[in-house]
């Protein structure tokens, strides 16, 4: 499965979902066949660098309305890889701002024959709404602070590649829970896989209804630190806060910041995560970002074979809906 062959792939029995819209819906078994298959493709792919035509004759559109680096384009690389086309939508330059509403922009991107649409949008449910109103598969690419579920599902698989018994792990999403897609993602992902998981920040930034969910609830990093297998570190998002949760980013970065000195009170072997982007200082240390036990970079490459995965699999439940060869 590699080259420019269009290789024979098993579909997973398993899998019979046409859209994508959170992790905290997914069985650990759907969640287990979208990882395995980032796997395949990646290993098949010498690293998502080479090119396979499974997905030839198919478009994928980013319907984009908010920012983004690394999940736009990695869902355009991951559909280019498997011979895919992509259509680029930005709201800043678009017909949105002559007053075209939401749902007509989406159905507007998928009359020109589109396969996919991947949505980033501030207003939580949006991906939702679309997966009722468009015909093709729909991708959550980050649904205000709701979910991002590639983002869960790549930093999943970078772990498991590090650490494969998920059940044995204990990892912390640690900094701005409350704002966090990413970190409902992980959430959920993570408890279907077994693993124990603490939310660790400031009280006005955890909710204590997370305890009451049964994660562990932490305010201090120091305690949980030397518990920790893996830390995931969530950046302060200042544009989605109305009032200051903390009184200076200086007070919140000696508190919740992974610098070298807490490094030294941590297992030798902890993985150190971070979704991006990051902000240096703030959550993490320049030294600790570029260190030895940083897989940031790692999370950024897996981040293509799991949106190949995901644009695979909804293809292939697509086609069997409609009676089509997979
Ligand atoms: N992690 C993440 O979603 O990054 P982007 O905002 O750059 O896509």
């Amino acid at each position: 499965m590699s080259g420019d062959q269009a290789p024979t792939l098993p579909f997973p029995a398993g899998w019979t979902r046409e859209h994508l819209l959170d992790l905290e819906s997914l069985t650990a078994e759907e969640i287990t066949i979208l990882l395995d298959t980032a796997q395949l493709f990646k290993d098949a792919t010498d690293g998502c660098r080479k090119k396979l035509t499974l997905l030839s004759g198919k478009t994928c559109a980013n319907l984009f309305f908010e920012n983004s680096t690394r999940t736009r384009n990695s869902f355009s690389l991951a559909a280019k890889r498997l011979g895919a086309d992509t259509v680029e939508f930005a709201s800043s330059g678009s017909s949105v701002a002559k007053g075209e509403t939401f749902v007509d922009t989406a159905k507007t991107i998928e009359a020109m024959g589109v396969d996919w649409v991947v949505n980033r949008h501030a207003t939580p449910g949006t991906p939702h709404l679309l997966a009722r109103e468009l015909k093709c598969s729909v991708i959550n690419a980050g649904d205000g602070p709701h979910e991002h579920p590639t983002q869960g599902l790549l930093d999943i698989l970078t772990i498991r590649q590090r650490r494969p018994d998920l059940s044995k792990l204990t990892v912390a999403l640690v900094g701005d829970i409350a704002h966090s897609r990413t970190a409902r993602s992980n959430l959920w992902g993570l408890r279907k896989l077994g693993a124990r998981v603490i939310v660790c920040g400031p009280s006005t930034l955890v909710s204590p209804r997370w305890e009451e969910l049964g994660f562990e609830v932490a305010h201090h990093l120091d305690d949980i630190l030397h518990r920790c297998d893996v830390l995931n570190l969530l950046r302060v998002q200042f544009e989605r806060q109305v009032t200051r949760p903390f009184p200076s980013i200086h007070e919140y970065a000696a508190l919740y910041a992974m610098t070298r000195k807490r490094m030294e009170c941590s297992k030798s072997d902890i993985l150190i995560m971070a979704p991006g982007p990051i902000n240096r200082g703030v959550e993490i240390a320049p030294d600790v970002a570029d260190g030895p036990q940083s897989v940031i970079l790692e999370q950024v490459t897996n981040g293509i074979a799991v949106r190949m995965a995901t644009l695979w699999l909804l293809a292939g439940a697509m086609a069997r809906k409609q009676g089509e060869a997979i």
